[in-house]
C-alpha cells in the first residue's frame, strides 16, 4: 500500500515528562505513524533548541520502529541540521565536493536549479532506487533531508522497507541469497548518468580513488534492532560475487523487482520546512522526480553508520 505523508494512525504520549532530573526541559512532541510500510511524523518538536536525553531517546525510538521519520515545521539554519545530525554519528562528506554547501561540507546540496547556466547541486539524486554510501566499506545509518525550496507539483521521494521485502522472499530465495555478497559502486551508473545530464561534473582520479567499490551483504541485520534488510540496489549493486555475469545479472533483477514491491513502499509529499530522516540500514529510497521548469532544493547531511554484517 502506497501513502502519502498526510496519512496518520497512532500517536505516542507527548511530552514533558514529569520529574525529570535533566536540566534541559522536554518539548511537547508527538510521533504519529502513518498508515503506510513505513513512515511517522514528529509534530511539535524544534530541533534547532536543546533536546534532552529524554527526548532524544524517544526521537531514536521513532526512528527504528518507523524507518522514516518527518519533523514538521523545521525553519532551522544549516548550522542546527547539521548540530541535530551529528548526535545521531560522524558526518559523512560527500565525493561530489562541486554540490557541498558553502562553508558547510557536511551539506550536500540536492537540487534541479541553475544558476548563471551551472547547477547549484546534485539535479539528478536518487532517480535510481538505492541506500545512501552503500559503495562504502561504512555506509550511511541514515540520511536527513532538509526542504529549502518545493516545487509546486512533482518532487516526492519514496521509501521501501527492506526488512518487508526480506521476510516477503521465498524461503528457497531466502536460502539463495542469505550468505552472499555483492558489490557496490558509485561509478556503476556515473557515466550513464553524466551522457543524459552533461552538468554532472567529471570525477577527478581523487574522487574516484575516493570511492572505490565495496564488497557488501546481500542480506544485512540491522545492528539495533536485528532484522534482517535486503541490501541490493538497482543504482549502486553491480554483481553477485562468485557468481557468472549473466547469473549474476538475472538474480540482481529479480531482487531489484521484488524489493520495491508497492506494499513495501510509503510516498512522501514534502510540505515546506520538512525534515525526513530515514534509516540507509532498513530502506531504500528513490526520488519521483520534478517537471525541468520547477525549482526544488533540498539540503542532506548523511550519517556515517557501521560495517554491514
Ligand atoms: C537522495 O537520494 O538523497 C535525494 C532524494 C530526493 O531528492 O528526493
Amino acid at each position: 500500500m502506497t501513502a502519502t505523508a498526510t496519512a496518520t494512525a497512532t500517536a505516542t504520549r507527548t511530552g514533558p515528562t514529569a520529574e525529570s532530573a535533566d536540566p534541559i526541559p522536554s518539548q511537547a512532541f508527538e510521533v504519529r505513524g502513518f498508515d503506510a510500510a513505513v513512515g511517522a511524523e514528529i509534530v511539535g518538536l524544534d530541533i534547532s533548541k536543546p533536546i534532552n536525553d529524554a527526548d532524544f531517546a524517544r526521537i531514536h525510538r521513532a526512528h527504528l520502529d518507523h524507518h522514516v521519520v518527518v519533523f514538521r515545521d523545521q525553519d532551522v539554519s544549516p548550522e542546527a541540521h547539521i548540530e541535530f545530525s551529528r548526535r545521531f554519528g560522524p558526518l559523512e562528506i560527500h565525493v561530489l565536493h562541486q554540490f557541498h554547501l558553502n562553508n558547510h561540507p557536511q551539506i550536500l546540496i540536492v537540487s534541479n536549479i541553475k544558476e548563471n547556466g551551472e547547477p547549484i547541486g546534485l539535479g539528478d539524486a536518487g532517480v535510481y532506487w538505492h541506500s545512501d554510501i552503500s559503495y562504502k566499506p561504512r555506509p550511511s545509518l541514515g540520511s536527513l533531508l532538509h526542504a529549502q525550496e518545493l516545487p509546486a507539483e512533482g518532487g516526492d521521494t519514496l521509501f521501501a522497507n527492506q526488512h518487508l521485502a526480506w521476510d516477503a522472499l521465498s524461503t528457497q530465495l531466502q536460502q539463495k541469497v542469505l550468505h552472499l555478497k555483492a558489490e557496490h559502486s558509485y561509478l556503476a551508473k556515473y557515466e550513464d548518468l553524466r551522457a543524459k545530464n552533461p552538468w554532472r561534473p567529471k570525477l577527478s582520479q581523487t574522487q574516484i580513488d575516493e570511492v572505490a567499490p565495496a564488497v557488501q551483504p546481500v542480506v544485512r541485520t540491522h545492528p539495533e534492532t536485528g532484522r534482517r534488510a535486503l541490501f541490493v540496489s538497482e543504482h549502486f549493486t553491480t554483481r553477485i560475487v562468485g557468481l557468472p555475469q549473466d547469473e549474476s545479472d538475472a538474480l540482481l533483477a529479480e531482487l531489484f523487482a521484488h524489493s520495491v514491491k508497492p506494499e513495501f513502499i510509503y510516498r512522501h509529499a514534502w510540505k515546506p520546512h520538512d525534515l525526513v530522516f530515514w534509516d540507509n540500514r532498513s530502506l531504500m529510497h528513490l526520488a519521483a522526480g520534478t517537471p525541468d521548469k520547477l525549482r526544488r532544493k533540498l539540503y542532506r547531511t548523511t550519517v556515517i553508520g557501521d560495517t554491514p554484517r
